[in-house]
């Protein structure tokens, strides 16, 4: 809950370092169940959803516990299989604990996850992918009961590659006997972040980061430490910002690689952007022009995640942008809260025009979901005048002090977490 107060019209310049990977963290936290042992991850953002992954950790009788950017879990003294409504609800990705609590206890109970603002989010590859590994679920009364009969090893063939079930199915086959291959598996680095983490915790696995995923056994260790990757999609945030806004800002500790989709896009809008081993920096100060169109794909083409960012940043670019959303049936809910500062979007279908206007004006709007919420503070930040962003906590789920960063870079922003509860 809460109030974001932008005032438009202020260069971003200085260095940052992006946070970990909320698209990470969440994963492995759900691995650090499968062997009952110690886990301490470093680089772990502050975010609601991993307060969400600790609460259900803790449930499950897991110890979490934070110090700082350290996430310390240990599982050794795991005495439930079963995930309420009351925590499945909170984050709905928490389906990717129904793979690990199934390879460490070899049943469980969770409330179905529901949709969420981006549409139905099915988990029906999910089911068929755990149940050709021998587990027996039924759906009734919105959960999901699962008992394993025995997971074996078997060849799963995504007919989607699910970023999701392509990590339920890692997390379940470490519990498995034999060998599981994965083919149409996801690609995205989150996947390479698990399957290190994995293979730290004792599984032999290999493939990570291609269509086609070997888990060929598990030796689990009793102590495992591991860094988190660092969050490829607050990093294109930031320079989408920076687009948005104008200036020079450097982010530190990047795998540049991994958003280039987005740096590419950016550098066609006329960006000037200078790429390193582990930073990349931006800088806008003229006028930006349309980039060709953007299609969203699973990785590495362009990622849903930052279509909202880039078309924050595109809503002033000269030309005409077109976005194509080819993930979730439901990804455009932040186009009509644009358009009150001014912009001018016409969506049909999975398609969204954006025509560049001279000019943004600060209005109220209300954030529709994580990234959507992200992207009226990006458009915000070139707008004239005050932007106040309504958030009933979608923001807070992904970007750990998104409003300091920002105001560190320059930017007039506050954040109000009192505000809205007396509104609504
Ligand atoms: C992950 O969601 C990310 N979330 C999402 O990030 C991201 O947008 C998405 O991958 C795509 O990259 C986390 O990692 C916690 P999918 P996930 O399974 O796993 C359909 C953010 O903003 N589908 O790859 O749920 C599904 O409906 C979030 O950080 C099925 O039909 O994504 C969607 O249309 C948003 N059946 C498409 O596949 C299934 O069983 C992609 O879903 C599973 C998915």
């Amino acid at each position: 809950m809460g109030v974001w107060k932008v005032s438009g019209g202020r260069k971003l310049y200085g260095d940052i370092r992006i946070q970990g990977s909320k698209n990470a963290v969440l994963p492995i936290m759900a691995a650090a169940i499968i062997a009952g042992c110690e886990t301490e991850l470093l680089n772990c953002p502050q975010l609601s959803d991993v307060e969400a992954a600790m609460a259900i950790l803790r449930h499950l009788g897991c110890k979490a516990e934070r110090d700082g950017d350290t996430v310390s879990i240990d599982s050794r003294g795991m005495n439930r299989t079963d995930i309420p409504h009351d925590l499945m609800r909170e984050m709905r990705s928490s389906v990717i604990f129904l793979g690990a609590i199934l390879a460490r206890a070899h049943k469980a109970e969770l409330s179905y996850p529901g949709g969420c603002e981006l549409g139905a989010r099915p988990i029906d590859l999910h089911l068929e992918a755990l149940r050709t590994l021998g587990a027996d679920i039924s759906e009734q009364g919105g959960s999901l009961n699962c008992r394993d009969t025995g997971l074996k090893g078997a060849r799963i063939n995504l007919a989607f590659p699910s970023v999701g079930a392509t990590e339920n199915v890692m997390l379940a086959a470490c519990g498995a006997a034999g060998e599981t291959v994965i083919t149409n598996a996801a690609k995205e680095p989150e996947i390479i972040d698990l399957a290190e983490f994995l293979r730290k915790l004792g599984a032999s696995i290999s493939g990570e980061g291609t269509s086609t995923i070997t888990i060929s056994g598990f030796t689990p260790k009793e102590a495992v430490g591991h860094r988190v990757m660092t969050d490829r999609i607050v990093s294109a945030t930031a320079l989408c910002c920076t687009a948005a806004a104008g200036g020079s800002v450097t982010l530190k500790g990047v795998v540049p690689a991994y958003f280039e989709t987005v740096t590419a896009a950016l550098e066609a809008m006329g960006c000037e952007i200078e790429r390193k081993t582990n930073s990349v920096k931006i800088t806008s100060e003229g006028k930006l022009h349309a980039p060709r169109p953007i299609v969203t794909r699973p990785y590495p083409g362009f990622p849903t995640d930052a279509q909202p960012l880039l078309m924050a940043a595109s809503l002033k670019a000269a030309g005409t942008t077109v976005f194509t959303e080819n993930i979730f049936e439901n990804r455009y809910r932040h186009v009509a809260e644009l358009t009150r500062l001014g912009a001018d979007i016409s969506v049909v279908g999975r398609v969204a025009v954006v025509t560049g206007v001279n000019e943004l004006f600060g209005a109220p709007v209300t954030a529709t979901d994580l990234r959507g919420g992200a992207a009226l503070i990006t458009a915000a930040l070139g707008a004239k005048g005050l932007t106040t962003v309504y958030d009933t906590g979608h923001i807070v789920r992904g970007y750990d002090d998104f409003d300091k960063t920002l105001l560190n870079l320059g930017a007039d922003i506050s954040f109000d977490p009192e505000t809205l509860a007396s509104v609504v």
